[in-house]
């Protein structure tokens, strides 16, 4: 029975892993973490029994501690996500927290050894480096979850490292792919969050649609496949069949194909290197008929090239993208800045941004922190 944690155990990942677990019967939870949904983390807890609770605030902690059983130790802050997922009882740790937030509690754990399965891509955006070099320290594998990234590990199994040509990431383009481009300024927040294929979180579901999402992976393939960003490929692909490719020296390309569901690549991180029998549906391809594939518009989707600018420059501007990235998605999301604005105030914050090579951890996070500040002046002035 393998022993897990999860962090962000109450989002669309935790949610989702749970199922599998409610399904599988070989894991056992041991921790779990949350923010604001103390009426889903309470049931989460009386069906899971997990050990130790974590939230972010010291007044959710004090109300989970009167309603859960007085066996669950109920911790607060960072070094409460940090102490439940370094906990050595952990087998492997569910990374599903959303934003800067996941990566000193992911590190903690990759630092002890554990492994981890990551959903929160944001942990390879700004540590890409310093992360993947700690978990090859200690050992600690790095299980994709993205359900791109786990097709390009799936797919990888077809060759060598030196065989692969490129890998292609497959977007499906989200809800604005066909919207006439003079009508992109004025989207709403509701339109935006109607993504026609994937029922996400909130801040994921808005990268989607301004194709960040995408950038933000192809910086999250890199670390995680150690590859030259030469040799990684967009497309877009709106059925959400084919999950991403791997093209080989020889010409062949092997895809990973599956219906739409997270619990596919979720299960595939947990039972790895065992495939599991799933309770998600089986691929209708006679019901199908086409699969297509066509580049991305950069004129539509900035964001891309943005994810693309920072991962090439290198050093802290992944970190300064993502953290103004988090900031705009925000505001945009309180209807505070257009669609549009979102691209604009990431590219003046990498423009003034003071790149620093080869950074710590600490430098990573005082340029999330300074991307944070500057991105929040740059709405200031648009307002
Ligand atoms: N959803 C998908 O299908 C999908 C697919 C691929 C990758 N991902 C990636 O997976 C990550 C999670 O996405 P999601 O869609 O699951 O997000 P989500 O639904 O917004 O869930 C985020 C989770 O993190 C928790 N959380 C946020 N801030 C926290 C804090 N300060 N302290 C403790 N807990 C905190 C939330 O708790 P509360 O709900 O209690 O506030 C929630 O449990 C993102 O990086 C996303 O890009 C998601």
């Amino acid at each position: 029975m393998k022993k897990i944690s999860i962090l962000g155990s109450t989002g669309s990942i935790g949610r989702s892993t749970l199922d599998v677990i409610r399904h599988s019967g070989d894991f056992r939870v041991v921790g779990l973490c949350a923010k604001s949904n103390v009426a889903l983390l309470l049931e989460q807890i009386a069906e899971f029994r997990p050990k130790i609770v974590a939230v972010w605030d010291d007044s959710t902690a004090a109300e989970i501690r009167a309603k859960a059983p007085r066996t669950v130790k109920v911790v607060s802050g960072l070094n409460g996500l940090s102490e439940v997922s370094a906990n050595a009882a952990n087998d492997i740790v569910v990374s599903a927290l959303v934003g800067a937030v996941g990566l000193v509690p992911t590190l903690e754990a990759v630092k002890q050894g554990i492994d981890i399965a990551l959903a929160n891509k944001e942990v390879l955006v700004m540590a890409g480096e310093p992360f993947m070099r700690a978990a090859s320290k200690s050992g600690a594998a790095v299980l994709p979850v993205d359900s791109e990234h786990s097709a390009i590990f799936q797919c990888l199994n077809g060759g060598k490292k030196e065989e692969v040509r490129r890998v292609i990431i497959t977007a499906s383009g989200g809800p604005f792919v066909d919207l006439p481009l003079d009508k992109l300024k004025k989207v709403t927040v509701k339109a935006a969050l109607d993504h026609p294929r994937w029922s996400m979180g909130r801040k994921v579901t808005i990268d989607s649609a301004s194709l960040m999402n995408k950038g933000l992976e192809v910086i999250e393939a890199r670390w995680l496949f150690g590859l030259d960003l030469d040799r990684i490929d967009v497309v877009i692909h709106r059925e959400s069949i084919v999950h991403s490719m791997v093209e080989y020296i020889d010409g062949s390309v092997i895809a990973q194909m599956s219906v739409p569901d997270m619990r596919i690549p979720i299960q595939y991180a947990l039972t790895y290197p065992a495939r599991a029998a799933s309770t998600a549906h089986f691929v209708d391809f006679a019901k199908l008929k086409t699969l297509s594939f066509e580049a991305p518009d950069h004129a539509r989707f900035p964001a891309l090239g943005l994810a693309f600018r920072a991962v090439r420059e290198g050093g802290t501007m992944p970190a300064a993208l993502n953290a103004a990235n988090e900031i705009a998605v925000g505001e945009f999301l309180e209807g505070n800045i257009g669609f549009l604005d979102m691209a604009v105030v990431v590219q003046s914050v990498l423009d003034a941004h003071k790149r620093v090579d080869r950074p710590s951890i600490e430098a990573i996070l005082t340029a999330d922190g300074w991307a944070r500040g500057e991105a929040k002046r740059c709405i200031e002035i648009r307002k």
